[in-house]
């Protein structure tokens, strides 16, 4: 794993960015994983801000993100649908019919997960590069921890904690508004992708950021399971990153 750690938010977004966008450039037809929540807000402003200068061209790109609220539809404002539309999907040239999020409306879950899993199989295989938050008790994706790594995408039922931060940051603190469940890719596609970035900003990560990484792999903190990908960067600002990290990594 290598790890970046900039002083800023800003830094951190604009260095993932960079690594984004030379997947993009080496590749035309890239296949990225994506990633909602408060923390690649920054990362896609800067991917915005390359492609307007002529930098990037997303027209050959395909995506698929890790997750959506059971429940919502793309058009509801907190859906992760929406949410990519609006941060980047209708800012850059990229072919919406090849940007990839699970339908949150689908009510059968098997149906829900089956689908998706068949999708990425088939428009997929595996990302270039998948682009991950880390959550404040170790998930990735909505992949919460559990007694396994979960490996096909499932329908999660919300830990409390995450169902407190999303209130926090998206449904103006009114927790009854959050869904409590969601369907998120399995940690088995994640681990298929060929590089990994996962980002973490912000005091409040600084904690699951050193059991992640320098404690033991282990499906409690799914995010561990990173340490054992061949291809792994960790972008961060100062408040998130701890030197023990820092000093493992060099
Ligand atoms: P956040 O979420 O970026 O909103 O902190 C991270 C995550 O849950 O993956």
């Amino acid at each position: 794993m290598q790890v970046i750690a900039k002083k800023t938010y800003d830094e951190a977004s604009a260095a993932a960015a960079d690594l984004l966008a030379a997947a993009i450039l080496m590749k035309r037809d890239a296949k990225l994983g994506l990633a909602t929540g408060a923390t690649p807000v920054g990362c896609y402003k800067e991917l915005v801000k390359k492609y307007e200068s002529g930098m990037l061209d997303f027209s050959r790109v395909t995506t698929a993100n890790l997750d959506e609220y059971r429940g919502l539809d793309g058009s509801h404002e907190q859906s992760y649908r929406y949410f990519m539309d609006s941060h980047l999907f209708n800012l850059v040239n990229i072919d919406k019919s090849r940007t990839y999020v699970p339908d949150g409306t689908i009510e059968d879950p098997d149906k829900a997960c089956s689908d998706y899993d068949k999708l990425l199989d088939e428009k997929i295989g595996a990302f270039d590069i998948q682009l991950l938050g880390i959550g404040s008790d170790g998930h990735i994706g909505f992949n919460e921890p559990c007694d396994y790594f979960n490996l096909k995408t499932q329908c999660i039922t919300l830990e409390e904690s995450t169902v407190k931060d999303n209130a926090r940051l998206f449904f103006g603190g009114d927790l009854d508004a959050v869904p409590r469940q969601a369907y998120t890719m399995g940690i088995g596609f994640i681990m298929r992708s060929k590089k990994i970035i996962i980002m973490a900003t912000g005091e409040s990560k600084r904690d699951i950021v050193e059991k992640a990484f320098c404690g033991p792999v282990t499906p409690q903190v799914p995010a561990s399971i990173l340490q054992l990908h061949p291809d792994v960067v960790l972008v961060g600002d100062a408040a998130a990153i701890p030197d023990a990290v820092v000093e493992k990594y060099k």
